[in-house]
């Protein structure tokens, strides 16, 4: 009995003292395993008295309990504060800003283009897009504007060869349409398009511009008047006014620029319209019949429309951005307030 007791002090304060996991499983080994100290006990029962065996067996038995409760006792404990010290380090600082996830959305341009798009898609209009690197042909020549016009030096470009260029207007796209020879047309052709110009707030070698084009019987300059009139008002507001000032394009005839009016001041004049009132924006015109000609419609039988509008500067106007520049530089400090 005294031996049992002693055994059992012995394991219960070297579990106390164990410190670690594997501490605990040698304390384990040493007492309850096959060669263990309390095993050792009941290996000698045999030379208990018979009628002791009983009793003994039974103070055996308790004290493997006991020394097995303070063994799961102490494992408990112990995984507790290893779970307590990990969850402690690896505290998580909710007040800390997470990283952000940043979010791309539309260019300016863009925007503009699809409300422009939408505009013109509302009345019938179908979008079509021709080649940037085009045949000198459709740029100029197919619209009117022969080798030495003085129209071609006013676009200069950058000439791939004698006969191809980088396109400096999307009107070749009207040329395209033509020569399929579907009747009627009603098209959109947005694009990019190029010029030899220098870049400053206004002006860059590459933009990008947005062609219309109707050919119809019996079409007139107020169908012109009428669409690009209802243009304005969706774009810029239901009070913009439009007036049509007399120009020369070679491949319209009668041609005309727009402007509309201010949507800043109403017209009144201010630092947006400088002063005028008013704002150009586009180009425009009854479609020449050379030009009808040429791409092998009969004038007699159809006429039509077309007009031009720089994409930038509708964008430009449209969100009151004063250097096109910011347009191409993909700041997004910039680019996230549209
Ligand atoms: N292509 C002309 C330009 O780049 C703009 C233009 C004017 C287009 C009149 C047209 C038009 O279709 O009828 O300056």
């Amino acid at each position: 009995m005294e031996k049992l007791d002693q055994i059992k002090e012995e394991a219960l304060q070297q579990i106390k003292q164990a410190g670690a996991l594997e501490k605990l499983n040698d304390v384990r080994v040493n007492f309850l395993g096959k060669k263990g100290e309390l095993t050792a006990v009941l290996k000698s029962m045999k030379d208990v008295a018979p009628e002791d065996r009983p009793k003994v067996g039974q103070m055996v038995n308790q004290a493997r309990e006991e020394i097995e409760n303070a063994l799961e006792n102490a494992k408990k404990s112990m995984e507790r504060e290893i779970r307590e010290a990990k969850l402690k380090a690896e505290v998580i600082d909710v007040t800390l800003p997470s990283k952000k996830n940043n979010v791309g959305h539309r260019h300016p341009n863009f925007i503009a283009l699809e409300e422009i798009e939408r505009i013109f898609v509302g009345m019938g209009y179908e979008v079509v897009e021709g080649p940037e690197i085009e045949y000198d042909y459709y740029n100029f020549e197919a619209l009117n504007i022969p080798a030495d016009h003085p129209a071609k030096d006013e676009q200069d470009t950058f000439y791939i060869n004698k006969d191809i260029l980088l396109r400096t207007q999307t009107s070749s796209c009207q040329v395209h349409e033509m020569e399929k020879g579907k009747m009627p047309i009603r098209m959109l052709a947005p694009g990019r398009v190029f010029r030899s110009d220098e870049v400053d707030a206004t002006h860059s070698p590459s933009f990008h511009q947005v062609e219309g084009m109707v050919i119809d019987k019996d079409i007139t300059f107020s169908d012109l008047k009428g669409t690009l009139a209802e243009f304005a008002k969706e774009m810029f507001g239901e009070d913009t006014k439009v007036k049509f000032r007399p120009h020369h394009f070679p491949f319209t005839e009668p041609s005309a620029e727009m402007d509309v009016s201010c949507f800043k001041c109403g017209g009144k004049g201010c630092r947006f319209c400088k002063g005028e009132g008013w704002i150009e924006i586009l180009g425009c015109g009854m479609v020449h019949p050379k030009v009808l000609k040429m791409s092998g419609i009969d004038p007699e039988k159809y006429t039509g429309f077309a007009f031009g509008v720089g994409l930038e500067r509708i964008a430009l106007l449209k969100y009151e951005i004063d250097d096109m520049r910011l347009l191409y530089e993909n700041d997004t400090r910039f680019l996230k307030q549209f």
